[in-house]
């Protein structure tokens, strides 16, 4: 009796034994399969890891190989890695296209792509030897201006003086003194640039830069509602940045080339180009600064307007002139002077009050001609 009290003890041991060893086994199994689960996923992250790789290399490879200026141009044209490593910082950094780099600054390219000064020096002496800054027959000019379509301002007299519009590859100014309409005109041609090819516009894309605020998209849709056509479809390829400082103002040019090339820009409004200048730049000891940094501004957009066939529309305000009374001339000096292509003066009725007019008072191609327009609900009109 107690001899089998003593066995069942022992028996009941070896299946508590037992027991613990097939926890122990399955505890041990599934650490396993745990283990095993932390493989695999990691096995399943390192090949998508190294996909993603492949795919953003691809990329680069796709873009180098897509890109439009000769290898031979490339002072790193027989170093495999560099091939694809410089020439990928130049497309990401928007040099991709001759014209472009061979008016491109050295510092700046140096500062935008982190290549070093002597190759950059070489890239852009190669791409001014084969851009179209070289020289060019008139009759290729010719050729090639003609196919540029002008914006029209769809007021039949000012685009009359302008000869049918402002025009791609210039700067045409508006200056005057306040209300004279010089925000309502570049409202209707940034609606001009955008409206389909049946309405009369470009169905084009158009930049507008708002450095007063002055930019209200509730006074674009009423100027619209002359067109049978849902807002939205206009409102939607214009694409504004207010610049509240000259530096934002700069700046948003100079990094508007990924902008210009994705998205079929034709026009590009600056609304006003000084102000900011004039605000910031005040007394006589800051002219100098001023005067160097709006002249490097306008050269940035000159440029943008001649590589990218793009019509560059500024507005201006004015001062009174000291030299004759009861006389008003733009801001700017001769830096503006100079730099714009064509300069109409606008200025406001005394007899009626809806009533402006628009004078050509500089260009290098348009007679001095006056029109008379008229500001309503729906723009600008003929009177
Ligand atoms: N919906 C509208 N209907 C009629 N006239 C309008 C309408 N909206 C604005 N105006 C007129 O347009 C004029 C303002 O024009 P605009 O804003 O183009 O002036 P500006 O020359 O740009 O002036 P600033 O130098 O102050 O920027 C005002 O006389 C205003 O009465
Ligand atoms: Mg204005």
């Amino acid at each position: 009796m107690f001899e089998k009290y003593i066995k069942t003890e022992q028996e009941d041991k070896i299946i508590e034994e037992d027991k613990i060893a097939e926890e122990d086994k399955i505890i041990e199994e599934d650490k396993i399969i745990e283990e095993d689960k932390i493989i695999e996923e990691k096995i399943v992250d390192t090949i998508k890891e190294i996909a993603e790789i492949d795919k953003e290399e691809i990329e680069v490879i796709k873009k180098v190989y897509d890109f439009p200026i000769p290898e031979y141009l490339l002072p790193w044209k027989n170093d495999d890695t560099l091939l694809i490593e410089y020439t990928s910082r130049l497309v990401n950094a928007g040099y991709d296209n001759i014209d472009l780099i061979a008016s491109a600054t050295v510092g700046e390219m140096v500062k935008k792509t982190g290549i070093n000064e002597f190759l950059i020096k070489e890239l852009i002496g190669n791409a001014l030897q084969w851009s179209a800054f070289n020289f060019k027959t008139a009759s290729s000019l010719y050729s090639s201006r003609s196919l540029l379509k002008k914006i029209p301002t769809m007021c039949n007299s000012l685009d009359k003086i302008l000869n049918g519009g402002v025009e791609p590859r210039a700067i045409t100014e508006f200056y005057g003194e306040f209300i004279t309409g010089k925000t309502q005109i570049c409202l209707q041609l940034a609606i001009s640039a955008t409206l389909p090819k049946e309405l009369g516009g470009l169905d084009a894309k158009a930049i507008y830069i708002d450095t007063e605020g002055s930019f209200n998209p509730e006074r674009l849709v009423q100027i619209l509602s002359r067109w049978d056509i849902e807002p939205d479809r206009i409102l939607d390829k214009i694409i504004v940045g207010r610049a509240f400082t000259s530096d934002i103002q700069i700046a948003m040019v100079d990094n508007m080339l990924e902008i210009i090339k994705e998205k079929d820009t034709k026009l590009l409004i600056i609304d006003s180009l000084t102000s900011n200048f004039r605000s910031e730049y005040m007394g006589k000891e800051a002219i100098y600064d001023r005067q160097q940094k709006l002249n490097k501004h306008i050269q940035q957009l000159s440029r943008i307007a001649d590589i990218h066939d793009i019509a560059v529309v500024i507005t201006n305000q004015v001062m009174s002139d000291m030299d004759q009374t009861n006389n008003v001339k733009p801001i700017g000096g001769n830096i503006l002077a100079h730099g714009s292509t064509h300069r109409i003066e606008c200025s406001k009725s005394q007899l009626k009050s809806s009533v402006r007019f628009a004078k050509i008072v500089a260009s290098s191609s348009l007679p001095d001609a006056k029109a008379s327009f008229e500001i309503t609900k729906h723009g600008i009109e003929d009177v």
